[in-house]
């Protein structure tokens, strides 16, 4: 049972209803667990003032939260995991590329409602530098809307509109480092001592040479290197990822501190969801790699126990776009299962579907799948296509090697099949940081170029156009029906091809991540009714889906997908279950040839006694007489046990 049952259950025995009394009760449930992990990151014989400072913050911080969220919170807590639901289904975007800022946002409320999607992820939207800013995830500041994006009012006016309309909110929370021009960093830059306590500073790079012979590059290509040297204040300071984003020193108590005010402040605004960006790199350890360091789970679980009690209505979702086997740490191991983060990005189950896609079989992803410890109750995944990151290939060695390939060999094959080193391969994507010093990159590129729909359309290749439709389809379909919450990337709902306008932005040209971070085509939105275009056939099906998706509680995140293997290399087979006798299998074939499998098994599970099982995708019946199911190139069935 984790903290938040604990809460649930307090608060409905005692049938408190003051919030205070209730925000009392919380903070006293929490902290055995909150002093725990406290001392054990600031060792208690050194740190007990400070251990005092957080009790001394938590009522002044409850104090700031509006009545109408403490409202919500308990309602929350009431109602349990809310975000478990089949009713989720998210979008991530721009808002500048959405619709021009947050009142254009708001105006398009009933096209989330006409898709069916009731989650936002709005990437970055506070102030940051001019120029080059990471897309926003470089920050000057965690609650000040930057005027492009609108004022604070439209904001809170936009927040209590989504509210109102039952449409989940989720934003950054970037919690790993600041811009070189926050507040704290002028300090430092300026000599302040109190505030390069806030960074790693070091005098001169002995120190960062250290660390550098164990630390990875994030971003070799544009910023090599962990370390910035910084002549305003003539000394290094640790930058893991642009040089321009200093990393917070965790160590000092002092910025946690400061950091847990700075969340209090981002949520109050009205936010369900907070993304904890860049997670797995919060703690920083001479001669590892300093990242998933146990110290790191620790303190992901320490903001997650004070803010329950905070704000026990709003929950996390962990950025770690790591191994899968670390991944599933970010829900808590041990005393903090199910206190860390009760949502994780699914990063293994999106790179495995790229991969099948490649190579048209499903091998390795069966492989990888069934070998992921499974995740705690009450904790989900979000399963996600494309996002504004790129694809990282990280695929277990071993796993890769059971396949009978190379593992480096087998990399650089997707790398060539995507970014456009293969004349037979339809993709159109670019590369991403490629590390000639290890062979390594990633790949970007918006979901349907990376399918064939671009090289398709310019060819004027029907049957490309075809075919890259449908693998839009059948991916799309996945994430819809395997076990989470699923994130469509805005512009995906309708095959937006890559944006290549970065190029002549000197801002945003060294990063090809831009490429898909296109605008919202709202003339093309305008045009979906009319005809059967390639757009328009991929947005009715994925609204069709969605619909589904949403009629079918048995597609909840309450149990595990079931994973099958069908003896055909081709096919992944993942069955939904309920208790009872309820059931839906997905049958998919990632192959552009048709597929069949041998389907008695498929009749033993019970999908076949009323007759032929009617598959809701296609909504035709699904015959198997001739003793084998055949699936076309690339199709997805989805049967509901009747
Ligand atoms: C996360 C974001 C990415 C950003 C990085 C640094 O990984 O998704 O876009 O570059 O954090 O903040």
């Amino acid at each position: 049972m984790n903290q938040a049952h604990i809460h649930r259950l307090l608060s409905s025995k005692l049938k408190e209803k003051d919030p205070t009394a209730l925000f009392n009760l919380r903070l006293a449930t929490n902290l055995g667990l909150l002093q725990h992990l406290f001392f054990s990151l600031y060792p208690e014989e050194s740190h007990l003032d400070d251990f005092n400072r957080l009790i001394d913050l938590f009522p002044k911080l409850f104090a700031t939260r509006p009545d109408e969220l403490k409202r919500l919170d308990l309602a929350r807590l009431q109602e349990g995991s809310w975000f478990l639901s089949e009713k989720m289904v998210g979008m991530q975007l721009y808002v500048e590329n959405f619709n021009e800022d947050l009142k254009g946002l708001q105006k398009k409320i009933p096209y989330f409602k006409e898709l069916g999607v009731n989650f936002l992820h709005l990437m970055p939207i506070t102030t940051r530098p001019k120029g080059e800013n990471d897309g926003g995830y470089a920050v000057n500041s965690y609650d000040k809307v930057d005027p492009k994006y609108g004022s604070k009012k439209d904001l809170l006016d936009l927040t209590s509109m989504l509210r109102e309309e039952h449409i989940h909110l989720m934003l950054d929370f970037v919690v790993n480092h600041t811009s070189d021009e926050f507040p704290w960093a002028k300090k430092a830059k300026q000599g302040d001592k109190k505030y390069q306590q806030y960074y790693y500073t070091f005098e001169d790079n002995t120190i960062p040479n250290e660390f550098e012979k164990t630390l990875p590059e994030v971003f070799p290509e544009t910023s090599p290197g962990n370390f910035t040297y910084i002549p305003e204040m003539e000394k290094w300071v640790m930058t893991v990822f642009n040089s321009y984003q200093w990393d917070l020193n965790y160590t000092n108590p002092t910025v946690f501190l400061e950091m847990l005010a700075n969340l209090t402040k981002m949520i109050n605004l009205g936010v369900d969801v907070v993304r904890f960006d860049a997670l797995a790199f919060l703690w920083k350890k001479m001669g590892t790699i300093s990242q998933n360091l146990p110290e790191a789970h620790s303190l992901i679980s320490l903001f997650r126990m004070c803010l329950q009690v905070i704000a026990p209505g709003t929950i996390f979702l962990a950025e770690a776009i790591v191994a899968p086997t670390q991944i599933i740490k970010y829900f808590g191991e041990g005393p903090t299962e199910g206190n860390e983060c009760e949502i994780a990005y699914n990063a293994s189950l999106m790179a495995l579907l790229w991969n099948s896609i490649a190579t048209t079989k499903t091998g390795l992803l069966y492989k990888s799948l069934s070998n992921v410890p499974p995740k705690p109750n009450d904790c989900t995944w979000i399963n996600y296509i494309r996002c504004h990151d790129d694809i990282g290939l990280g695929y277990e060695d071993h796993f890769i090697r059971e396949m009978g390939w190379d593992p480096q060999q087998h990399r650089k094959f997707l790398l060539d099949y995507y970014c456009q080193r293969l004349d037979w391969s339809p993709a159109m994507g670019l590369m991403f940081m490629y590390n000639p010093k290890t062979g390594d990159g990633r790949i970007t590129g918006s979901a349907a170029s990376l399918l064939g729909l671009e090289k398709g359309l310019k060819q004027k290749n029907n049957t490309l156009v075809e075919k890259s439709v449908d693998k839009i389809i059948l991916l799309h379909g996945i994430i819809l029906a395997y076990g989470g919450i699923p994130m469509i990337y805005a512009g995906d709902e309708f095959g937006t091809l890559n944006d290549y306008s970065f190029l002549d932005d000197d801002a945003k040209k060294e990063d090809s991540r831009w490429v898909n971070r296109p605008k919202q085509d709202w003339a093309v939105i305008a045009s979906l009714g009319i005809g059967e275009t390639p757009q328009s056939k991929i947005f009715h099906t994925l609204k069709k889906l969605i619909a589904i998706r949403k009629e079918n509680p048995i597609l909840a995140d309450k149990s595990l997908p079931v994973l099958y293997h069908t003896g055909n290399d081709h096919i992944l087979v993942f069955e939904r279950k309920a208790e009872g006798n309820e059931g839906l299998i997905v049958i998919c074939n990632f192959d552009g040839k048709p597929q069949v499998i041998e389907p008695s098994w498929i009749k033993k599970l019970g999908y076949f006694t009323k007759g032929d099982p009617l598959d809701l995708v296609s909504g035709k019946k699904i015959a198997a007489n001739s003793g084998l199911l055949e699936l076309l190139p690339y199709q997805m069935l989805w049967l509901k046990k009747s």
